[in-house]
């Protein structure tokens, strides 16, 4: 099939781009790269040419989602089979400062997606959501026939301001099939370390903090709270690795060749960690100690988070196989090989 992957060039759709080539798709990625850097998409394409040993069927447009007209020159131009969306806007604390740039871009790139995919006849579509729609869910591990929760800052309400503008659309057109993929929390790198997450500026993650000041790059962590009812008193997540949930989204598009209508899965593992146990994974993989200190809880974090992943597994075959040392040691390669991330080589 040919795939359009629209922000291609990130964290996760790089990621996703390597599997889809693997899987011999063809890749066309649209992305301004407003948050990321055009080699992302050279070591894609070499990472495929190592692992495959044939060139990889990969075409880079340099663009934007809201964009209309150069969204309908795409589809001209290409015989796309199904669009994968990952491009938007993800900092919370920056969505608290600039909600209309969050809603244009997350919202009305979305629905200019998506009106472009309705003209051009391409009706499947997979959509980046988030467990954050979960607002603050009544028990773990979370299911997916939770209800919608009240997400905290305008990141998460333009997820599921897109989800629900997805569900109109599949209840106005038989012809569309959507799969919405609610991520957990994505850490680790590709295993080659060519890729992996690059934060502009102070990483609002833990992971890529956590990584940051192992290399000397920043002091020490602050952990947000060490007085939540968990097993130590900081917060736990769910941390999937980057390759497990890239692969997740082959097996989204192959459910939609039998299917339509909507489909919603969580993308995790099961399992929750908690901060200090994140702390000790990457000073085990990378020998180095990872100076902490407790402080205040972040406003809007929840205790803990972790999914139910049972249905996944069970209609699309997938499921996490990739525990947390490798994350962890992927990870440190990432950022070992890469300590300025992709700007080494003078862009991005
Ligand atoms: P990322 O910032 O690394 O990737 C997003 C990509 O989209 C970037 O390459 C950026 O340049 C591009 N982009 C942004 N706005 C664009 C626009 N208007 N037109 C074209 N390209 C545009 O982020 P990521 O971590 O890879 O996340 C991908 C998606 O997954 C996002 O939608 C994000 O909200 C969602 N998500 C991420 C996480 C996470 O923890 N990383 C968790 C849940 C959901
Ligand atoms: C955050 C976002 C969520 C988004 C997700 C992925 C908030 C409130 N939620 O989730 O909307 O979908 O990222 O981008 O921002 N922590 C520290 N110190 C740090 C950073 C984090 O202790 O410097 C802790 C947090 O308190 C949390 C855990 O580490 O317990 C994970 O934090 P983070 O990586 O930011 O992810 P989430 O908060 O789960």
């Amino acid at each position: 099939m040919k795939i359009l992957v629209t922000g291609g060039a990130g964290y996760i759709g790089s990621h996703t781009a390597v599997e889809l080539l693997n899987a011999a798709h063809d890749v066309v990625v649209l992305d301004n790269y407003c948050n990321s850097s055009a080699v992302a998409l050279e070591r894609v394409a070499k990472i495929v040419a190592d692992e495959t040993g044939r060139p990889a069927q990969l075409t880079a447009v340099e663009g934007d989602i809201r964009d209309r007209a150069a969204l309908d020159t795409l589809f001209s131009e290409h015989d796309i089979d199904g669009v994968v969306h990952f491009a938007g806007l993800k900092a919370v604390g920056e969505s608290v400062a600039k909600p209309l740039e969050y809603y244009e871009n997350n919202v009305g790139g979305s629905i200019t997606l998506c009106q472009a995919m309705q003209a051009a006849g391409v009706f499947n579509l997979v959509f980046s959501s988030s467990a954050t729609v979960y607002g603050e869910p009544p028990e773990m591990p979370i299911r997916e026939d939770f209800p919608i929760g009240v997400p905290t800052n305008p990141y998460g309400r333009s997820k599921l301001m897109v989800e629900e503008v997805l569900q109109d659309l599949a209840r106005s057109n038989e012809r569309w099939s959507i799969a919405l993929l609610r991520y957990f929390n994505p850490a680790g790198a590709h295993v080659s370390g060519l890729i992996g997450e690059d934060p502009q500026g102070i990483p609002n993650n833990l992971v890529p903090y956590i990584s940051q000041v192992a290399i000397g790059a920043r002091k020490r962590l602050s952990v947000f709270g060490g007085d939540y009812p968990t097993t130590d008193g900081t917060g736990v997540r769910d941390y999937i690795h980057v390759v497990d949930l890239a692969k997740g989204h082959l097996s989204a598009l192959n459910w939609m060749q039998g299917n339509s209508g909507v489909g919603i899965w969580n993308l995790g593992t099961g399992l929750g960690y908690s901060v200090l146990d994140m702390v000790r994974g990457l000073e085990k993989a990378s020998a180095r100690e990872v100076p902490y200190e407790i402080v205040d809880r972040r406003p809007g974090d929840i205790a803990e988070c972790w999914a139910d992943a049972s249905k996944a597994a069970a209609e699309l075959g997938w499921k996490a196989e990739l525990g947390l040392d490798q994350m962890m040691a992927d990870t440190w390669r990432w950022q070992s090989m890469n300590p300025d991330g992709y700007k080494k080589q003078g862009q991005g």
